[in-house]
């Protein structure tokens, strides 16, 4: 895993080698809205211009989170599952999804898979399993998926005849309906047995559809692909397999563990949903 040195930009900021700090990244803008130090002067800029049109862009980013650990405890507490698959994992964030999962079940085991070279040069931090899990880091994008099915990182780190757990927070909104996201999810849900379960949230384009719009053209003017969908999209992604209540709804009120989120259910723009494969 070992990168070599980091180079300096043009601002003066150290990046690991191989990473284009010029242009504005998903995974760095994100780690900037939730107070990471992973990110340089071009991601703060679009993450600025973002922050104009949606101020509580943070939140969301947080809630987002958030959900992630709600989801990876109800995953290995109610649903019995013991094995993750997290696509579009972004820069390693405390706690990491090994680090819920084996709080629970020590022999908890997950591989990562992220196409983002500054994911790489941080990926040791996914690495730290407890001695009774197993954790793996895969450099793929997850349009390969025969590659990623055939990496013997995931094949020694997942027993693909027992359920899975499918994550995707986060991540599809980075891919156009010209590529067929769709198509996407569909060949990683049928590599997985009956008893697995896929989990995803998506920015929304149906909550504020005007703050949406500006965030899109920000985005493509800084040459990033977003897709902001509405509520039945998102739904498609789950077609076949079984949604756990309550379906497809705002992240914060999928599960919520205070009454809090029920004050505000819509101020993190976001659906959020769970099914399991028949
Ligand atoms: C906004 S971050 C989300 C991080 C994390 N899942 C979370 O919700 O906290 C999206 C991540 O997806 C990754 N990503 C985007 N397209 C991808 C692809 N085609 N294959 C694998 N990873 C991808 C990006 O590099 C980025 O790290």
């Amino acid at each position: 895993m070992a990168q070599g040195p980091d180079v300096e930009n043009a601002n003066g900021e150290w990046a690991p080698p191989g990473v284009d700090t010029s242009v504005a990244h998903s995974a760095r803008m994100y780690d900037w809205w939730i107070g990471g130090k992973d990110n340089f002067a071009a991601d703060r800029a679009m993450g600025a211009a973002f922050a104009q049109a949606i101020p509580s862009i943070r939140t969301m980013a947080r809630e987002n989170r958030n959900f992630l650990e709600r989801v990876v405890r109800y995953l290995v507490d109610e649903a019995g599952i013991r094995q993750f698959l997290d696509i579009g994992t972004g820069i390693p964030t405390r706690p990491n999804v090994h680090e819920i999962a084996q709080s629970m079940a020590p022999e908890a085991r997950v591989v990562y898979v992220d196409n983002d070279p500054i994911v790489l040069a941080h990926a040791r931090a996914l690495l730290t399993s407890g001695e009774h899990g197993r954790t793996a880091y895969i450099d793929a994008d997850m349009r390969q998926s025969a590659r990623l099915f055939a990496d013997p990182s995931l094949l020694e780190t997942l027993d693909l005849s027992k359920p899975v757990g499918l994550l995707m927070i986060a991540v599809l909104m980075l891919i156009d309906d010209a590529d067929d996201p769709w198509s996407d999810v569909r060949t990683l849900m049928d590599a997985l047995p009956s008893g697995s379960c896929i989990a995803i949230t998506h920015p929304g384009q149906d909550f504020d559809p005007e703050a949406m719009a500006a965030v899109v053209a920000a985005a493509t003017q800084g040459g990033m692909t977003l897709a902001p969908r509405r509520r039945e999209e998102v739904a498609r992604f789950f077609d076949g397999w079984e949604l756990v209540e309550p379906g497809v709804v705002p992240v914060m009120t999928w599960h919520p563990e205070n009454d809090e989120a029920l004050d505000a259910p819509n101020a993190a723009y976001y659906w959020a949903g769970v099914a399991r494969k028949p």
